[in-house]
């Protein structure tokens, strides 16, 4: 379905359509060209979209699949527990294989799930319900996370500063604000007027396909610089700090972000620039003890030989390594910025704090 052109902020980047039959999403592969919204019905549609980027950023990559499983679970023919839950788990695993590295695609899945085992004494039909409302809430939370850590990463930085980012960690990434671009929406509101750099993010251009293209779009002075850039904007002191996401942040603090990242952090380290991920808590994986254990996603050679170039621009039969992530050593990393406040090394104790900030938040819910 092609749009009338408006705004690309005003557009979500990822919702439910009026029948609760599809994923509506903006084709991120098309961005900023043309703006495609597409409708994802069948497992195949959905698993496709993720994994070809249709939808990424991992909390976008959750709260599809959030949607997605309650599509297909609501299109299961049974009203037997059983059968149901048999036919939910298969679909569940199906979309969940179809990246590795963003932990929100199984952590929502996960919670979803959850939904129908808590409630086994009900009817499908109840179940259903409750899984579309838990979906809802998936991304109503998404869009409250994402302020709070705007908020908190806001305190890091002053009016007129200049931040770099890295990847697309935009509102394209997430339902609003983005993660690592919530202090910079914020700030605009606010008359902060800082200086952006955006990373371009080779292979995939994501800085510049879709991060360039969001801020422009919102007023936000922004400058695109190519990924070897990074050393000599930061080295000319036109960088104050650094906003990154994250797809999976270990349990000491090692954070996988999109390939590149730990250059850019290793960089921030040699010209005194402080680093912060914006995270999620449910980002955070206090299952995995170390980058060590984060699994990174291996992606196609030709998104790096071809993909985005008129015509091909590496020799047929080169060898390609095309690791869509890379994992930055806790130890570049000032600050991770939650929505329930900012960790600080060692990370390992400011998590336990955070967790149980977010435990006695979900107390009193
Ligand atoms: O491969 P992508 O485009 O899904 O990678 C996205 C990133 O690396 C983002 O920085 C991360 O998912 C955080 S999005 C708020």
């Amino acid at each position: 379905m092609m749009e009338e052109k408006k705004n690309i902020m005003d557009y979500d980047t990822v919702s439910l359509d009026d029948e609760n039959s599809a994923v509506v999403i903006i084709d991120q592969t098309k961005l900023p060209g043309t703006t495609e919204i597409i409708a994802l019905k069948t497992a195949q549609e959905i698993w496709d979209a993720i994994y070809l980027l249709q939808v990424r950023g991992a909390p976008a990559i959750g709260v599809a699949a959030a949607y997605g499983i309650y599509v297909l679970a609501k299109g299961i023919d049974t009203d037997n527990y059983d059968a149901f839950y048999a036919e939910f788990k298969k679909q569940k695993e199906y979309l969940d294989s179809s990246r590795p590295t963003a932990v929100n695609l199984s952590w929502a899945l996960n919670r979803m799930e959850q939904v129908v085992l808590n409630n086994a004494d009900k009817s499908v039909a109840e179940i259903k319900q409750l899984l579309k409302e838990e979906s809802v809430e998936i991304q109503d939370e998404d869009i409250r996370v994402c302020k709070a850590i705007g908020e908190y990463g806001l305190t890091l930085v002053k009016p007129g500063d200049g931040i770099l980012t890295h990847c697309n960690a935009g509102k394209l990434a997430t339902s609003k604000y983005g993660t690592a671009t919530a202090p910079i929406y914020l700030g605009q509101e606010r008359g902060y007027n800082f200086r952006v750099f955006a990373d371009e993010t080779r292979p995939l251009l994501q800085g510049a396909r879709l991060t360039a293209f969001e801020l422009q779009s919102s007023g936000v002075d922004v400058t695109l610089i190519c990924d070897n850039m990074s050393a000599t904007v930061m080295k000319n002191g036109w960088v104050d700090a650094i906003f990154v996401g994250c797809d999976r942040v270990a349990a000491n603090g090692d954070t996988a972000n999109k390939i590149g990242t730990s250059v850019v952090a290793a960089v921030a380290k040699q010209y005194n620039v402080p680093m912060y991920i914006a995270a999620p808590t449910s980002t955070i994986d206090m299952n995995t003890p170390t980058g060590d254990q984060i699994k990174i996603e291996q992606r196609k050679p030709e998104e790096v030989t071809e993909m985005w170039y008129k015509e091909r621009m590496a020799p047929e039969g080169v060898k390609v390594f095309n690791p869509a992530f890379d994992v930055t050593d806790h130890e570049l990393i000032a600050g991770i910025v939650t929505e329930f406040g900012i960790a600080r090394p060692p990370y390992t104790e400011s998590f336990k704090e955070i967790f149980a900030k977010k435990e006695v938040a979900q107390k009193n819910k």
